[in-house]
Order: structure tokens, then C-alpha cells, then sequence
């Protein structure tokens, strides 16, 4: 399919990223029922998508063909576990203020926190990209769509220096699977579960 476009989603587009969203999450769901959706599935797929656009942490690229959008990809950038901030030593006069008295305690309180045995703080981490979600409508599948989305998002990240990307695919997702190693991306980790008691 050569007439479509990959553009960043607008405000305009929020009720039709929804609709596919929740589309998604229906085809995800029969794999994985962690997808399975809200007793009030419309809704719900609109305000999740509304306030993850203007929370603007993550983003969102629509495939457009003039007439409606043809799919979507969701992203974000997950930055790495920062070792707390130490605050900055200013110069000027040392009479005692709420603000001097605020600040050395919250001074106290980050020596104190970087020693605390936690991850955020024992390692130094790495900016990664991760791809929330991707979906290409039924109708428009295995003509290149989810390629062009992927290969956008992988370009974002690229100028923003972040050469990794993680994302997560169900094992039974056959074409999911396919999907992403055409795309180069390879096994790393292995979520597990237990069916629960039989
Ligand atoms: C996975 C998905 C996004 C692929 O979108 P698409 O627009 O059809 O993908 P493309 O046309 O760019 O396909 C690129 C390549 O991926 C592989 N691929 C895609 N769909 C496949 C399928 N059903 N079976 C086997 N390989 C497949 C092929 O190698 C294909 O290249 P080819 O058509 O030249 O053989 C789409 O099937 C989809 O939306 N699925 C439901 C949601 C989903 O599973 N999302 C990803 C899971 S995290």
C-alpha cells in the first residue's frame, strides 16, 4: 500500500486512536488476559488514551490514508535510574531561613536515600526506548504499515541517541512474533507464568 502516511497523532485523532485501541486490546486479549478490557471498554480506551497523549510521556504515530487512520504505535523514552540530584552549594549571607533550613534537610534526606539499599539508587541504568503498542487494522495488514510505524519510532529514538528498544510480545502472537524479528529485534528476557492451581 503506498497511500497512507505516518504522522504524529493530534488532538483530532484521539476518538479514533481509542476505537483502535480498544480494538487492540480485544485481539491481545485472547492471549493474554491481562488485555482483557473495562466493564466500560469505550470510555475507559478514550480517557487512557487522552491522558497518556497529554501527559505527553508517552507518544503516539498514526498511519493515515487521507480517510481514517489505518493503525498506531505507542512509545516512550524510560530513563535510566538517576542517582539522586546533590543539591548545589550557593554563596551568600549564612543567616538562618526557612529556605537554608528546607534545603539542608533535604540534603540529609538524598545522602541519606543514596545509601538506602535500593535499585533506583545501586545501579546506574541506561536511557531506553520501549514500544508500548503497536496495531495495524485487520483489513490493512501485511502491506507495510507496521513496518513504516516501526521504522519511524525507531528513527525518534535514534535522534535522541537511544540506540535500544525494548518491547514485550505474547509468545502465541504468532505474527507478532514474526513481525518484530523481521524488524531485527531478538529475544532477551522471558516473562514466565503460573496457570494457577488446577
Ligand atoms: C503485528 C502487526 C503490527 C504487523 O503489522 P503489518 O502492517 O501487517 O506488518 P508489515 O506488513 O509491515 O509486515 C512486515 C513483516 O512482518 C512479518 N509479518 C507480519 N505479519 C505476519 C504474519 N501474520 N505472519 C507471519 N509474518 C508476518 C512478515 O515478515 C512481513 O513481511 P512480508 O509481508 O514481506 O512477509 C499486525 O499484525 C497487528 O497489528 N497485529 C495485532 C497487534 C499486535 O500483535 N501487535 C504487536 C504485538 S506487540
Amino acid at each position: 500500500m503506498s497511500g497512507f502516511q505516518i504522522r504524529p497523532a493530534g488532538q483530532e485523532d484521539l476518538d479514533s486512536l481509542a476505537r483502535l485501541f480498544a480494538a487492540h486490546l480485544d485481539e491481545q486479549a485472547g492471549w493474554d488476559r491481562l488485555f482483557a478490557r473495562s466493564r466500560n471498554p469505550a470510555f475507559d480506551s478514550l480517557r487512557f488514551i487522552t491522558r497518556s497523549w497529554q501527559a505527553g510521556l508517552q507518544q503516539f504515530l498514526v498511519a493515515d490514508d487521507g480517510s481514517r487512520l489505518l493503525g498506531f504505535i505507542r512509545f516512550s523514552i524510560q530513563p535510566a535510574a538517576a542517582a539522586a540530584p546533590r543539591p548545589s552549594r550557593r554563596k551568600g549571607s549564612r543567616s538562618l531561613t526557612w529556605g537554608r533550613l528546607l534545603r539542608a534537610a533535604s540534603r540529609y534526606l538524598l545522602r541519606w536515600a543514596e545509601r538506602w539499599p535500593d535499585s533506583t539508587f545501586l545501579t546506574r541504568g541506561v536511557t531506553t526506548g520501549y514500544l508500548a503498542d503497536l496495531y495495524v487494522l485487520p483489513a490493512a495488514r501485511r502491506q507495510g504499515i507496521g513496518t513504516r510505524l516501526v521504522q519511524a519510532t525507531l528513527r525518534c529514538f535514534a535522534e535522541q541517541g537511544i540506540p535500544e528498544v525494548y518491547l514485550q510480545v505474547v509468545d502465541q502472537n504468532q505474527a507478532g512474533v514474526e513481525f518484530w524479528k523481521k524488524m531485527g529485534f531478538v529475544p532477551h528476557r522471558h516473562t514466565l507464568v503460573h496457570p494457577g492451581p488446577s
